[in-house]
Protein backbone atom coordinates (compact mmCIF):
# COMPACT_ATOMS: atom_id res chain seq x y z
CA UNK A 1 0.00 0.00 0.00
CA UNK A 2 1.20 3.39 -0.22
CA UNK A 3 0.42 5.97 2.52
CA UNK A 4 1.30 9.75 1.74
CA UNK A 5 1.63 12.66 4.52
CA UNK A 6 3.52 16.14 3.83
CA UNK A 7 6.16 15.32 6.30
CA UNK A 8 7.19 11.49 7.04
CA UNK A 9 9.29 11.87 10.24
CA UNK A 10 11.57 8.25 10.69
CA UNK A 11 12.06 8.18 14.45
CA UNK A 12 10.35 10.14 17.52
CA UNK A 13 12.93 10.90 20.12
CA UNK A 14 13.26 14.21 21.11
CA UNK A 15 14.32 15.54 17.50
CA UNK A 16 11.66 13.73 15.79
CA UNK A 17 8.84 14.55 18.16
CA UNK A 18 10.25 18.54 18.17
CA UNK A 19 9.73 18.44 14.60
CA UNK A 20 6.32 16.85 14.26
CA UNK A 21 4.97 19.24 16.62
CA UNK A 22 6.57 21.67 14.79
CA UNK A 23 5.83 21.15 11.38
CA UNK A 24 1.86 19.78 11.59
CA UNK A 25 1.36 23.63 11.76
CA UNK A 26 1.83 23.58 8.34
CA UNK A 27 0.81 20.20 7.07
CA UNK A 28 0.07 16.16 8.06
CA UNK A 29 3.18 14.16 9.65
CA UNK A 30 3.25 10.57 10.09
CA UNK A 31 5.43 9.43 12.59
CA UNK A 32 7.66 5.98 11.93
CA UNK A 33 8.85 4.55 15.37
CA UNK A 34 10.03 0.86 15.15
CA UNK A 35 8.75 0.10 18.63
CA UNK A 36 6.62 2.27 20.72
CA UNK A 37 7.60 5.62 19.77
CA UNK A 38 8.42 6.29 23.85
CA UNK A 39 11.21 3.90 23.54
CA UNK A 40 14.30 5.98 22.78
CA UNK A 41 17.61 6.79 23.61
CA UNK A 42 15.67 10.05 24.69
CA UNK A 43 13.55 8.34 27.15
CA UNK A 44 16.43 7.19 28.94
CA UNK A 45 18.40 10.87 29.23
CA UNK A 46 19.48 11.20 32.92
CA UNK A 47 21.56 14.28 33.52
CA UNK A 48 19.86 16.79 31.25
CA UNK A 49 19.91 19.38 28.66
CA UNK A 50 22.83 21.75 28.62
CA UNK A 51 22.29 25.40 28.53
CA UNK A 52 22.85 28.91 29.83
CA UNK A 53 20.03 29.49 32.11
CA UNK A 54 22.36 31.57 35.60
CA UNK A 55 23.79 34.81 35.60
CA UNK A 56 27.25 33.29 36.44
CA UNK A 57 27.30 31.95 33.03
CA UNK A 58 27.67 33.46 29.77
CA UNK A 59 26.76 31.61 26.19
CA UNK A 60 30.85 32.65 25.10
CA UNK A 61 32.10 30.31 27.69
CA UNK A 62 29.13 27.35 27.09
CA UNK A 63 31.42 27.58 23.66
CA UNK A 64 34.12 27.63 25.18
CA UNK A 65 34.13 24.51 27.16
CA UNK A 66 32.28 22.77 23.95
CA UNK A 67 35.19 23.21 21.90
CA UNK A 68 37.73 22.96 24.15
CA UNK A 69 35.81 19.32 24.49
CA UNK A 70 35.65 18.88 20.45
CA UNK A 71 39.40 18.60 20.16
CA UNK A 72 39.35 20.90 17.45
CA UNK A 73 37.04 19.43 15.26
CA UNK A 74 34.02 21.80 16.07
CA UNK A 75 32.56 23.98 13.66
CA UNK A 76 32.69 27.71 15.34
CA UNK A 77 29.51 28.90 13.75
CA UNK A 78 27.62 26.05 14.26
CA UNK A 79 28.64 25.66 17.65
CA UNK A 80 27.78 29.70 18.44
CA UNK A 81 24.34 29.20 16.59
CA UNK A 82 23.49 25.79 19.16
CA UNK A 83 24.06 27.48 22.06
CA UNK A 84 22.42 30.77 21.54
CA UNK A 85 19.52 29.32 19.86
CA UNK A 86 18.78 26.95 22.71
CA UNK A 87 17.53 29.06 25.74
CA UNK A 88 14.48 30.45 24.20
CA UNK A 89 13.77 26.89 23.12
CA UNK A 90 14.22 25.52 26.54
CA UNK A 91 11.70 28.02 27.44
CA UNK A 92 9.37 26.70 25.00
CA UNK A 93 9.74 23.12 26.16
CA UNK A 94 8.59 25.11 29.63
CA UNK A 95 5.57 26.09 28.22
CA UNK A 96 4.74 23.05 26.75
CA UNK A 97 5.08 20.86 30.74
CA UNK A 98 8.23 19.67 30.79
CA UNK A 99 9.23 20.36 34.14
CA UNK A 100 12.54 20.57 35.12
CA UNK A 101 13.75 20.45 38.54
CA UNK A 102 13.74 24.17 40.34
CA UNK A 103 16.25 25.46 42.67
CA UNK A 104 15.19 25.01 46.28
CA UNK A 105 18.12 26.56 48.17
CA UNK A 106 18.88 30.38 46.49
CA UNK A 107 16.75 32.89 45.08
CA UNK A 108 19.53 33.49 41.98
CA UNK A 109 19.04 30.83 39.56
CA UNK A 110 14.94 29.45 38.52
CA UNK A 111 15.89 26.08 37.87
CA UNK A 112 18.38 23.37 40.00
CA UNK A 113 21.54 23.22 38.14
CA UNK A 114 23.81 20.14 37.54
CA UNK A 115 27.46 19.73 36.13
CA UNK A 116 28.57 17.40 34.36
CA UNK A 117 32.40 16.40 33.20
CA UNK A 118 34.28 19.33 30.93
CA UNK A 119 31.80 22.15 31.77
CA UNK A 120 33.12 24.98 33.58
CA UNK A 121 29.69 26.45 34.71
CA UNK A 122 26.78 24.52 36.07
CA UNK A 123 24.11 24.48 33.34
CA UNK A 124 22.45 21.54 32.60
CA UNK A 125 18.73 21.61 32.99
CA UNK A 126 17.53 18.70 34.45
CA UNK A 127 14.11 16.63 35.72
CA UNK A 128 15.88 14.86 38.86
CA UNK A 129 17.81 11.91 36.75
CA UNK A 130 14.87 10.56 34.14
CA UNK A 131 15.26 14.25 32.34
CA UNK A 132 14.75 12.29 29.17
CA UNK A 133 11.57 10.66 30.61
CA UNK A 134 10.03 13.68 31.11
CA UNK A 135 10.62 15.06 27.95
CA UNK A 136 9.43 12.74 26.14
CA UNK A 137 6.48 11.99 28.36
CA UNK A 138 4.94 15.72 27.53
CA UNK A 139 6.00 16.41 23.96
CA UNK A 140 4.46 12.84 23.41
CA UNK A 141 1.47 14.29 25.20
CA UNK A 142 1.16 17.09 22.69
CA UNK A 143 2.25 15.38 19.69
CA UNK A 144 -0.53 12.41 20.31
CA UNK A 145 -3.07 15.51 20.67
CA UNK A 146 -2.70 16.68 17.20
CA UNK A 147 -5.20 15.90 14.56
CA UNK A 148 -2.24 16.14 11.65
CA UNK A 149 0.14 13.85 13.25
CA UNK A 150 -0.53 10.05 12.96
CA UNK A 151 1.72 7.63 14.75
CA UNK A 152 2.65 4.41 13.29
CA UNK A 153 4.76 2.05 16.14
CA UNK A 154 6.17 -0.74 14.88
CA UNK A 155 7.27 0.40 11.41
CA UNK A 156 10.31 0.25 10.79
CA UNK A 157 11.86 2.14 7.75
CA UNK A 158 13.84 0.14 5.23
CA UNK A 159 15.53 2.16 2.71
CA UNK A 160 14.71 5.54 1.52
CA UNK A 161 12.64 6.03 -1.78
CA UNK A 162 14.22 7.34 -4.26
CA UNK A 163 12.97 7.08 -7.87
CA UNK A 164 15.04 4.92 -10.24
CA UNK A 165 15.32 7.92 -12.90
CA UNK A 166 17.09 9.53 -9.96
CA UNK A 167 19.43 6.90 -8.91
CA UNK A 168 22.80 7.05 -10.61
CA UNK A 169 22.48 11.44 -10.47
CA UNK A 170 25.21 12.92 -7.71
CA UNK A 171 23.70 13.54 -4.41
CA UNK A 172 22.95 17.07 -4.96
CA UNK A 173 20.47 16.27 -7.95
CA UNK A 174 18.79 13.55 -6.25
CA UNK A 175 15.18 13.80 -4.59
CA UNK A 176 13.69 11.35 -1.53
CA UNK A 177 10.27 10.71 -1.33
CA UNK A 178 10.08 8.82 1.28
CA UNK A 179 10.65 4.86 2.73
CA UNK A 180 9.77 1.56 2.16
CA UNK A 181 8.78 0.18 5.44
CA UNK A 182 8.26 -2.78 7.04
CA UNK A 183 5.16 -3.10 9.51
CA UNK A 184 6.85 -5.48 11.84
CA UNK A 185 2.98 -6.53 13.62
CA UNK A 186 1.48 -7.34 10.15
CA UNK A 187 4.63 -8.66 7.88
CA UNK A 188 3.72 -5.93 5.09
CA UNK A 189 6.08 -3.66 3.27
CA UNK A 190 4.79 -0.19 2.81
CA UNK A 191 5.34 2.99 0.49
CA UNK A 192 5.50 5.85 2.88
CA UNK A 193 5.32 8.98 0.19
CA UNK A 194 6.22 12.37 1.17
CA UNK A 195 7.96 15.04 -0.45
CA UNK A 196 9.86 16.17 2.64
CA UNK A 197 11.44 13.34 4.95
CA UNK A 198 12.99 13.68 8.80
CA UNK A 199 15.72 11.06 9.47
CA UNK A 200 15.50 11.13 13.26
CA UNK A 201 16.49 7.40 13.97
CA UNK A 202 19.00 8.03 17.14
CA UNK A 203 22.20 6.41 17.57
CA UNK A 204 24.73 3.69 16.91
CA UNK A 205 25.21 1.91 20.43
CA UNK A 206 24.13 -1.29 19.79
CA UNK A 207 27.18 -2.06 16.74
CA UNK A 208 29.14 -2.60 20.55
CA UNK A 209 28.49 -5.14 22.90
CA UNK A 210 28.45 -3.14 26.33
CA UNK A 211 26.32 0.29 25.31
CA UNK A 212 24.13 2.16 27.47
CA UNK A 213 22.08 2.36 24.65
CA UNK A 214 18.61 1.20 23.82
CA UNK A 215 17.84 -1.81 21.34
CA UNK A 216 16.59 0.38 18.80
CA UNK A 217 19.75 2.49 18.25
CA UNK A 218 21.49 0.50 15.71
CA UNK A 219 21.75 3.32 13.18
CA UNK A 220 19.39 2.51 10.47
CA UNK A 221 19.69 6.56 9.37
CA UNK A 222 22.89 6.38 9.10
CA UNK A 223 22.70 3.29 6.60
CA UNK A 224 19.99 4.97 4.84
CA UNK A 225 21.36 7.82 3.87
CA UNK A 226 25.05 6.34 3.02
CA UNK A 227 23.17 3.49 0.59
CA UNK A 228 21.23 6.63 -1.08
CA UNK A 229 24.08 8.40 -1.35
CA UNK A 230 24.61 11.14 1.28
CA UNK A 231 27.66 11.41 3.19
CA UNK A 232 28.88 10.13 6.64
CA UNK A 233 31.16 11.88 8.99
CA UNK A 234 33.50 11.09 11.39
CA UNK A 235 32.38 7.73 12.12
CA UNK A 236 35.47 7.31 13.94
CA UNK A 237 33.58 9.07 17.07
CA UNK A 238 32.40 6.81 19.13
CA UNK A 239 31.78 8.08 22.81
CA UNK A 240 32.29 5.81 25.93
CA UNK A 241 30.72 7.03 28.72
CA UNK A 242 32.83 6.41 31.37
CA UNK A 243 30.26 4.99 33.89
CA UNK A 244 27.83 1.86 33.14
CA UNK A 245 26.54 0.01 36.13
CA UNK A 246 28.63 -3.29 36.01
CA UNK A 247 26.86 -6.26 37.02
CA UNK A 248 26.57 -9.59 35.59
CA UNK A 249 22.57 -9.15 34.35
CA UNK A 250 21.76 -5.73 34.68
CA UNK A 251 21.34 -4.80 30.96
CA UNK A 252 22.61 -1.43 29.67
CA UNK A 253 22.13 0.95 32.37
CA UNK A 254 23.91 3.82 33.33
CA UNK A 255 24.99 5.90 35.97
CA UNK A 256 24.88 9.68 35.01
CA UNK A 257 27.62 12.02 34.97
CA UNK A 258 25.50 14.10 37.10
CA UNK A 259 26.94 11.68 40.10
CA UNK A 260 30.27 13.03 39.60
CA UNK A 261 29.19 16.45 39.04
CA UNK A 262 27.20 16.50 42.59
CA UNK A 263 30.90 14.78 44.12
CA UNK A 264 30.64 11.43 43.50
CA UNK A 265 34.26 9.88 42.98
CA UNK A 266 36.02 7.01 40.62
CA UNK A 267 38.46 4.84 43.12
CA UNK A 268 39.93 1.57 42.30
CA UNK A 269 38.52 -1.78 43.50
CA UNK A 270 41.16 -1.31 46.59
CA UNK A 271 39.61 2.50 47.42
CA UNK A 272 42.72 4.43 46.10
CA UNK A 273 41.76 7.10 43.62
CA UNK A 274 43.30 7.55 40.04
CA UNK A 275 41.71 10.16 37.95
CA UNK A 276 44.12 13.25 39.60
CA UNK A 277 47.13 11.24 37.69
CA UNK A 278 45.45 11.99 34.22
CA UNK A 279 43.60 15.78 34.37
CA UNK A 280 43.46 18.86 36.53
CA UNK A 281 39.76 18.67 36.52
CA UNK A 282 39.87 14.83 38.00
CA UNK A 283 36.63 12.89 38.01
CA UNK A 284 34.96 15.85 36.16
CA UNK A 285 37.79 15.82 33.48
CA UNK A 286 36.39 15.36 29.65
CA UNK A 287 34.77 12.11 28.69
CA UNK A 288 37.07 10.37 26.88
CA UNK A 289 39.93 11.02 29.18
CA UNK A 290 37.83 9.67 31.80
CA UNK A 291 36.82 6.67 29.46
CA UNK A 292 40.87 6.18 28.53
CA UNK A 293 41.34 6.40 32.10
CA UNK A 294 39.46 3.67 33.62
CA UNK A 295 40.24 1.69 29.89
CA UNK A 296 44.23 1.75 31.03
CA UNK A 297 43.67 1.42 35.10
CA UNK A 298 41.66 -1.58 34.43
CA UNK A 299 43.67 -3.32 31.88
CA UNK A 300 47.12 -2.47 34.22
CA UNK A 301 45.47 -4.76 37.14
CA UNK A 302 43.54 -7.28 35.05
CA UNK A 303 40.62 -5.90 37.33
CA UNK A 304 36.32 -6.20 35.90
CA UNK A 305 35.51 -2.34 37.11
CA UNK A 306 36.17 0.68 39.19
CA UNK A 307 33.82 2.17 41.35
CA UNK A 308 32.03 4.96 42.00
CA UNK A 309 31.71 6.39 45.11
CA UNK A 310 28.73 9.02 46.42
CA UNK A 311 28.39 7.91 50.09
CA UNK A 312 30.14 10.59 51.70
CA UNK A 313 27.17 12.76 51.03
CA UNK A 314 24.09 12.69 52.87
CA UNK A 315 21.62 9.75 51.77
CA UNK A 316 18.37 12.27 51.69
CA UNK A 317 19.99 14.09 48.93
CA UNK A 318 21.46 11.48 46.90
CA UNK A 319 17.31 9.62 46.99
CA UNK A 320 15.86 13.14 46.08
CA UNK A 321 18.52 13.95 43.51
CA UNK A 322 18.85 10.76 42.17
CA UNK A 323 16.07 8.79 42.27
CA UNK A 324 15.71 6.51 39.39
CA UNK A 325 19.81 5.78 39.46
CA UNK A 326 19.07 4.65 43.75
CA UNK A 327 16.30 2.65 42.94
CA UNK A 328 17.60 0.82 40.07
CA UNK A 329 21.36 0.32 41.67
CA UNK A 330 19.16 -1.06 44.80
CA UNK A 331 17.06 -3.39 42.45
CA UNK A 332 20.82 -5.24 42.14
CA UNK A 333 22.11 -4.95 45.49
CA UNK A 334 23.84 -1.89 46.19
CA UNK A 335 22.41 0.78 48.44
CA UNK A 336 24.31 4.00 46.83
CA UNK A 337 24.00 5.85 50.20
CA UNK A 338 26.34 3.08 51.73
CA UNK A 339 28.28 1.46 49.24
CA UNK A 340 30.42 2.78 45.75
CA UNK A 341 29.21 1.77 42.57
CA UNK A 342 30.64 -0.61 40.63
CA UNK A 343 31.09 0.57 37.10
CA UNK A 344 32.66 -0.06 33.71
CA UNK A 345 32.74 2.67 30.51
CA UNK A 346 30.57 1.51 27.43
CA UNK A 347 29.53 2.95 24.28
CA UNK A 348 26.87 5.36 24.56
CA UNK A 349 26.79 8.28 21.88
CA UNK A 350 27.87 8.74 17.83
CA UNK A 351 29.31 12.15 17.23
CA UNK A 352 29.54 11.34 13.44
CA UNK A 353 26.65 10.80 11.45
CA UNK A 354 24.92 11.76 8.41
CA UNK A 355 26.22 15.43 6.83
CA UNK A 356 24.07 18.19 7.46
CA UNK A 357 24.13 21.86 6.77
CA UNK A 358 23.46 24.60 9.14
CA UNK A 359 19.75 23.93 8.09
CA UNK A 360 19.69 20.23 8.86
CA UNK A 361 19.41 19.36 5.19
CA UNK A 362 21.68 16.24 3.76
CA UNK A 363 22.89 15.87 0.50
CA UNK A 364 19.99 14.77 -0.90
CA UNK A 365 16.76 17.06 -2.21
CA UNK A 366 13.94 17.13 0.49
CA UNK A 367 15.77 14.47 3.37
CA UNK A 368 16.57 16.44 6.36
CA UNK A 369 18.65 14.75 9.75
CA UNK A 370 17.77 15.53 13.02
CA UNK A 371 19.16 14.36 16.31
CA UNK A 372 21.83 11.86 16.94
CA UNK A 373 21.85 10.18 13.09
CA UNK A 374 23.25 13.66 12.09
CA UNK A 375 26.57 15.25 12.04
CA UNK A 376 26.39 19.41 12.78
CA UNK A 377 29.57 20.10 13.07
CA UNK A 378 28.59 20.86 17.02
CA UNK A 379 31.01 17.90 18.87
CA UNK A 380 33.89 17.69 16.74
CA UNK A 381 35.77 14.40 18.02
CA UNK A 382 34.36 14.87 21.30
CA UNK A 383 30.71 15.71 22.67
CA UNK A 384 30.43 17.56 25.63
CA UNK A 385 28.06 16.27 27.91
CA UNK A 386 24.14 16.45 27.95
CA UNK A 387 25.03 18.79 24.35
CA UNK A 388 22.98 15.96 22.41
CA UNK A 389 19.54 16.91 23.83
CA UNK A 390 20.52 20.73 22.86
CA UNK A 391 21.72 20.55 19.20
CA UNK A 392 18.64 17.89 18.78
CA UNK A 393 15.97 20.70 19.57
CA UNK A 394 17.79 23.29 17.72
CA UNK A 395 18.44 21.60 14.32
CA UNK A 396 14.95 20.09 14.71
CA UNK A 397 13.71 23.72 15.02
CA UNK A 398 15.72 24.81 12.10
CA UNK A 399 14.71 21.77 9.93
CA UNK A 400 11.08 22.50 10.42
CA UNK A 401 11.51 25.83 9.73
CA UNK A 402 13.67 25.30 6.39
CA UNK A 403 10.95 22.71 5.46
CA UNK A 404 7.94 24.59 5.89
CA UNK A 405 9.70 27.46 4.63
CA UNK A 406 10.23 25.64 1.03
CA UNK A 407 6.61 23.37 1.08
CA UNK A 408 5.31 26.72 -0.93
CA UNK A 409 8.43 26.24 -3.47
CA UNK A 410 8.16 22.78 -4.52
CA UNK A 411 7.19 22.36 -8.19
CA UNK A 412 8.41 18.84 -8.91
CA UNK A 413 5.59 16.47 -9.02
CA UNK A 414 6.17 13.46 -7.74
CA UNK A 415 7.23 10.35 -10.14
CA UNK A 416 6.56 6.79 -10.54
CA UNK A 417 8.36 5.35 -7.59
CA UNK A 418 8.57 1.24 -7.64
CA UNK A 419 6.06 -1.00 -5.49
CA UNK A 420 8.69 -2.45 -2.87
CA UNK A 421 9.01 -6.41 -3.97
CA UNK A 422 10.40 -9.17 -2.52
CA UNK A 423 11.56 -11.23 -5.77
CA UNK A 424 12.47 -15.00 -4.97
CA UNK A 425 13.13 -14.66 -1.61
CA UNK A 426 12.00 -16.98 0.55
CA UNK A 427 11.10 -17.47 4.36
CA UNK A 428 14.55 -18.03 6.38
CA UNK A 429 14.81 -21.68 8.07
CA UNK A 430 17.89 -20.30 9.62
CA UNK A 431 17.07 -17.02 11.54
CA UNK A 432 19.85 -18.13 13.99
CA UNK A 433 22.04 -16.86 11.80
CA UNK A 434 21.22 -13.13 12.06
CA UNK A 435 20.93 -13.57 15.71
CA UNK A 436 25.33 -15.27 15.09
CA UNK A 437 26.17 -12.50 12.77
CA UNK A 438 24.54 -9.72 15.10
CA UNK A 439 26.47 -11.34 18.28
CA UNK A 440 29.56 -11.47 16.28
CA UNK A 441 29.79 -7.95 15.30
CA UNK A 442 29.48 -6.61 18.24
CA UNK A 443 31.97 -8.61 19.69
CA UNK A 444 34.08 -7.85 16.90
CA UNK A 445 33.60 -4.16 17.28
CA UNK A 446 34.09 -4.08 21.18
CA UNK A 447 37.64 -6.05 21.09
CA UNK A 448 39.02 -4.31 18.13
CA UNK A 449 37.48 -0.98 17.76
CA UNK A 450 36.87 0.60 21.08
CA UNK A 451 38.83 3.14 23.55
CA UNK A 452 41.97 2.21 22.36
CA UNK A 453 42.77 0.86 18.65
CA UNK A 454 45.74 -0.07 16.93
CA UNK A 455 46.15 -0.79 13.05
CA UNK A 456 46.80 -4.39 13.77
CA UNK A 457 43.31 -4.59 15.72
CA UNK A 458 41.70 -1.79 12.82
CA UNK A 459 42.65 -4.30 10.31
CA UNK A 460 41.85 -7.26 11.70
CA UNK A 461 38.46 -6.20 11.97
CA UNK A 462 37.97 -4.76 8.69
CA UNK A 463 39.10 -8.25 6.77
CA UNK A 464 36.64 -9.89 9.48
CA UNK A 465 33.81 -7.23 8.73
CA UNK A 466 34.51 -7.39 5.09
CA UNK A 467 33.27 -11.41 5.08
CA UNK A 468 30.48 -10.20 7.18
CA UNK A 469 29.19 -7.79 4.83
CA UNK A 470 28.90 -10.34 1.89
CA UNK A 471 27.57 -13.22 3.81
CA UNK A 472 24.72 -10.40 5.01
CA UNK A 473 24.19 -9.10 2.00
CA UNK A 474 23.57 -12.29 0.47
CA UNK A 475 20.81 -12.91 3.12
CA UNK A 476 19.06 -10.12 2.58
CA UNK A 477 18.68 -10.64 -0.98
CA UNK A 478 17.66 -14.53 -0.40
CA UNK A 479 15.13 -14.14 2.34
CA UNK A 480 12.05 -12.10 3.56
CA UNK A 481 12.48 -9.32 5.19
CA UNK A 482 12.34 -9.24 9.10
CA UNK A 483 13.13 -6.77 11.55
CA UNK A 484 16.08 -8.36 12.87
CA UNK A 485 17.46 -8.75 9.19
CA UNK A 486 16.78 -5.23 8.51
CA UNK A 487 19.01 -3.96 11.51
CA UNK A 488 21.52 -6.32 11.04
CA UNK A 489 22.15 -5.37 7.53
CA UNK A 490 22.24 -1.40 8.43
CA UNK A 491 24.47 -2.83 12.03
CA UNK A 492 27.44 -4.16 9.33
CA UNK A 493 27.55 -1.61 7.60
CA UNK A 494 27.58 1.10 10.51
CA UNK A 495 30.34 -1.55 11.84
CA UNK A 496 31.99 -0.83 8.12
CA UNK A 497 31.52 3.08 8.31
CA UNK A 498 33.49 3.20 11.57
CA UNK A 499 36.18 0.21 10.98
CA UNK A 500 36.82 2.26 7.75
CA UNK A 501 36.87 5.92 9.73
CA UNK A 502 38.70 4.58 12.22
CA UNK A 503 41.70 3.15 9.60
CA UNK A 504 41.53 6.93 7.70
CA UNK A 505 42.41 8.84 10.56
CA UNK A 506 46.04 8.23 11.17
CA UNK A 507 46.38 10.39 14.47
CA UNK A 508 44.91 10.28 17.67
CA UNK A 509 42.11 13.23 18.74
CA UNK A 510 39.25 13.20 21.34
CA UNK A 511 37.87 9.72 21.21
CA UNK A 512 39.77 7.95 18.53
CA UNK A 513 42.52 7.05 19.78
CA UNK A 514 45.07 4.71 17.77
CA UNK A 515 48.22 3.47 19.83
CA UNK A 516 49.89 3.46 16.29
CA UNK A 517 49.25 7.34 16.21
CA UNK A 518 49.45 8.36 19.44
CA UNK A 519 49.97 12.00 18.83
CA UNK A 520 47.64 14.45 17.41
CA UNK A 521 48.44 15.48 14.00
CA UNK A 522 47.26 19.18 13.21
CA UNK A 523 48.57 19.70 10.05
CA UNK A 524 47.25 16.88 8.18
CA UNK A 525 44.01 15.93 10.30
CA UNK A 526 42.38 18.60 11.63
CA UNK A 527 39.25 18.25 9.64
CA UNK A 528 36.17 15.90 9.24
CA UNK A 529 36.27 12.14 7.96
CA UNK A 530 33.93 12.37 5.32
CA UNK A 531 32.88 8.81 3.37
CA UNK A 532 30.39 8.33 0.11
CA UNK A 533 29.10 5.16 -1.69
CA UNK A 534 31.95 4.45 -3.88
CA UNK A 535 34.54 6.14 -1.42
CA UNK A 536 36.00 3.02 -0.59
P1 LIG B 1 16.32 8.73 19.83
O1 LIG B 1 15.81 9.38 21.03
O2 LIG B 1 17.23 7.59 20.00
O3 LIG B 1 15.06 8.22 18.97
C1 LIG B 1 15.25 7.41 17.83
C2 LIG B 1 13.90 7.02 17.25
O4 LIG B 1 14.08 6.49 15.95
C3 LIG B 1 13.16 5.94 18.04
O5 LIG B 1 11.80 6.30 18.08
C4 LIG B 1 13.30 4.68 17.15
O6 LIG B 1 12.24 3.76 17.26
C5 LIG B 1 13.30 5.32 15.79
N1 LIG B 1 13.94 4.53 14.73
C6 LIG B 1 15.23 4.16 14.61
N2 LIG B 1 15.42 3.49 13.47
C7 LIG B 1 14.21 3.41 12.86
C8 LIG B 1 13.73 2.83 11.65
N3 LIG B 1 14.54 2.16 10.81
N4 LIG B 1 12.42 2.94 11.35
C9 LIG B 1 11.57 3.58 12.17
N5 LIG B 1 11.96 4.16 13.34
C10 LIG B 1 13.26 4.07 13.65
N6 LIG B 1 22.12 13.41 26.02
C11 LIG B 1 22.01 14.58 26.67
O7 LIG B 1 22.11 15.65 26.06
N7 LIG B 1 21.76 14.59 28.01
C12 LIG B 1 21.62 13.46 28.73
O8 LIG B 1 21.37 13.51 29.92
C13 LIG B 1 21.75 12.21 28.06
N8 LIG B 1 21.65 11.04 28.75
C14 LIG B 1 21.66 9.87 28.05
C15 LIG B 1 21.44 8.67 28.73
C16 LIG B 1 21.37 7.48 28.03
C17 LIG B 1 21.14 6.19 28.77
C18 LIG B 1 21.53 7.47 26.63
C19 LIG B 1 21.44 6.19 25.85
C20 LIG B 1 21.78 8.66 25.95
C21 LIG B 1 21.85 9.86 26.65
N9 LIG B 1 22.08 11.06 25.99
C22 LIG B 1 21.98 12.24 26.68
C23 LIG B 1 22.14 11.11 24.54
C24 LIG B 1 20.75 11.52 24.01
O9 LIG B 1 19.77 10.94 24.85
C25 LIG B 1 20.52 11.08 22.59
O10 LIG B 1 21.58 11.50 21.79
C26 LIG B 1 19.24 11.71 22.07
O11 LIG B 1 18.18 11.44 22.93
C27 LIG B 1 18.94 11.21 20.68
O12 LIG B 1 17.68 11.67 20.32
P2 LIG B 1 17.12 11.36 18.88
O13 LIG B 1 15.78 11.99 18.81
O14 LIG B 1 18.12 11.72 17.86
O15 LIG B 1 17.01 9.76 18.83
C1 LIG C 1 24.72 11.47 31.74
O1 LIG C 1 23.74 11.72 32.43
O2 LIG C 1 25.84 11.19 32.18
C2 LIG C 1 24.55 11.46 30.26
C3 LIG C 1 24.71 12.82 29.75
C4 LIG C 1 25.01 12.80 28.29
O3 LIG C 1 25.23 11.75 27.69
O4 LIG C 1 25.07 13.89 27.73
Amino acid sequence: MRFESDFLVIGGGIAGLWFAIQAAQHGTVIMLAKKDVRESSTNYAQGGIAAVSSKDDSLEEHVQDTMAAGADLCKPDIVRTVISEGPPLIEELVRLGVEFTTCKHTDTNRFDLGLEGGHSKRRILHASDFTGREIVGKLFAVAADHPRIQFRNYHIAIDLLISPRDRDLAPKEKRCWGAYVLDIEKNEVHSFVAPTTVLATGGTGKVYLYTSNPDIATGDGVAMAYRAGARVANMEFTQFHPTCLYHPQAKSFLISEAVRGEGGTLRLIDGSTFMEKYHPSGCLAPRDIVARAIDRELKKRGEEYVTLDITHRDPDFIRSRFPNIYRECLAWGIDITRQPIPVVPAAHYMCGGVVVDALGQTDIQNLYAVGEVACTGLHGANRLASNSLLEALVFAQRAADTSCRRMGERKAPCPPLPHWTSGHAVDSDESIVVAHNWDEIRRLMSNYVSIFRSNKRLERAKRRIDALVGEIHQYYWDFLITADLIELRNLVLVADLIITSAMTRKESRGLHYNISYPVTDDETWKRDTILWRGYQ
